[in-house]
């Protein structure tokens, strides 16, 4: 399944009646990244710009037009040109042509013309919108093309009077999900889980932790996609440190594995996590803490509900965080008291979730002035407590120390309850035990 050019123009569509009359909308990607000598990171566009573009190319600007209350609005789009000689080396174009023919761009020009070609397009516009703050250089551009504008002031024009966070409209706009993004979200999820199922069914003691990530990335690879992000596979405390990226030690018997890798498909993320023993069986303390951590995942994700408020499966897992906690006596005193003063902190210190989308931490404001926003149909959120016991904690009894257990799924909001995108991959105790004996 892939988005077609009508689905873009839809979104276009749907800003431009945002942006009002009578206003301009500029809209960047990103130049190819250096990594080292004569070597780039692999390209992949700019999130907004991709959703309303569809066009995956570096170097490249759109502009929107409005004019008049009831008038076509306009979408140039400004890009590399083709030429014979770098397509032999880089890859092919789609140029100025391909713009218009492929793209559906009313006018294209060459990336080279901007500085020129923008002037008139802001002359006599009221409004311009445009996203401040991702590149300095950018926006010191953006400054300099108004000024140009305001200058020509003297011969008769006029220049935008406000400029606008343009993200501010495009954030709202991809933060509520359609069927279609919801079924692409759907098909990185089944890749996603397909993965996470043979890291159980490959892993054993000694193995390093990267070569399991590489049977994570050989289904990946496999789909034609890449990591939604950088993949954590930590054995034992290494799952203590939330950010673990080397991946690099040995995998031990009696230890757990924690993996948090997902994969992008065409444009859109997953972000699973699961924790299960390197040689297939929980320890009775290993079992007694992930037990509490599915608990609270469990009523967490039940939370996530059409008018709930988006802390509220936090303040859900918490609770059973805490109490769990005082029952295995890693906690003491009173359940509500721990909450309120925020004891779980010691072995809970990060959300429960966050928006995913074309991003993995997804765009759309969270709260709505001072309050936290209610979950709406189409909204795309995960659901990821956890409990990370250090290593040299020595207010616990030393048989918890080194523990570390997240376990994490993608949830659509919906009329119907709360869907888990990520459900193909086991989380039960017995499910993974099974799973991984089989
Ligand atoms: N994988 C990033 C996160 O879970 O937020
Ligand atoms: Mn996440
Ligand atoms: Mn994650």
């Amino acid at each position: 399944m892939k988005l077609t050019q009508a689905d873009f123009k839809q979104r276009r569509d749907h800003l431009a009646q945002k942006m009002g009359a009578n206003s301009v909308a500029i809209i960047a990607t990103r130049a190819e990244m250096y990594r080292n000598r004569d070597a780039d990171y692999k390209y992949r566009a700019d999130s907004s710009f991709y959703y309303l573009t569809g066009f995956a190319e570096p170097e490249a600007v759109a502009v929107l037009e409005t004019f008049a209350e009831g008038e076509m609005y306009r979408y140039s789009l400004f890009c590399r040109e083709r030429n014979r000689e770098m397509e032999i080396w880089n890859g092919y174009r789609a140029g100025v042509e391909g713009a218009v023919e492929i793209y559906g761009a009313d006018e294209a020009f060459a990336i080279d013309l901007l500085d020129q070609e923008i002037i008139a397009k802001l002359l006599n516009k009221d409004r311009l919108y445009f996203r401040i703050g991702h590149q300095a250089e950018f926006d010191a551009r953006v400054s300099q093309w108004i000024q140009k504008a305001d200058a020509q002031q003297r011969r008769g024009s006029t220049s935008p009077a406000e400029v606008i966070q343009l993200d501010r409209l495009i954030d709202e706009m991809r933060l509520k999900k359609s069927a279609q993004e919801i079924e692409l979200m759907q098909i990185a999820s089944n890749i996603s889980a397909d993965a996470h199922t043979r890291a159980m069914q490959s892993v054993k003691p000694e193995m390093m932790e990267y070569a399991l990530e590489a049977e994570l990335n050989y289904i990946f690879g496999k789909h034609g996609c890449v990591p939604a992000y950088n993949s954590i596979v930590g054995g034992g405390e290494n799952a203590c440190i939330l950010h673990y990226v080397e991946n690099n030690k040995p995998l031990k018997d009696g230890d757990l594995v924690l993996i948090d890798a997902a994969c992008e498909y065409e444009f859109y993320a997953s972000d699973i996590t699961r924790t299960f023993p390197v040689n297939g069986k929980f320890s009775p303390e290993q079992k007694a803490l992930y037990n509490i951590v599915l608990d609270a995942q469990l009523a967490a994700i039940d939370a996530t509900r059409i008018g709930n408020h988006y802390k509220y499966p936090h303040e859900v897992a918490v609770k059973i965080l805490t109490q769990g906690l005082v029952e295995l006596g890693l906690l003491s005193g009173n359940v509500d008291e721990l909450v309120e003063s925020e004891a779980f902190r010691q072995f809970f210190m990060h959300g429960t979730g966050h928006w995913l989308g074309m991003d993995v931490h997804d765009v759309g404001a969270y709260k709505h002035g001072e309050d936290w926003r209610a979950y709406e149909a189409g909204m795309v959120v995960t659901v990821e407590p956890g409990l990370y016991i250090a290593p040299d904690d020595e207010t616990v009894d030393v048989k918890w120390r080194g523990i570390g257990i997240r376990i994490e799924d993608d949830i659509v909001v919906t009329e119907n309850g709360p869907l888990v995108l990520t459900k193909n991959v086991v989380k039960t105790v017995e499910e993974i035990e099974q799973l991984m004996a089989s």
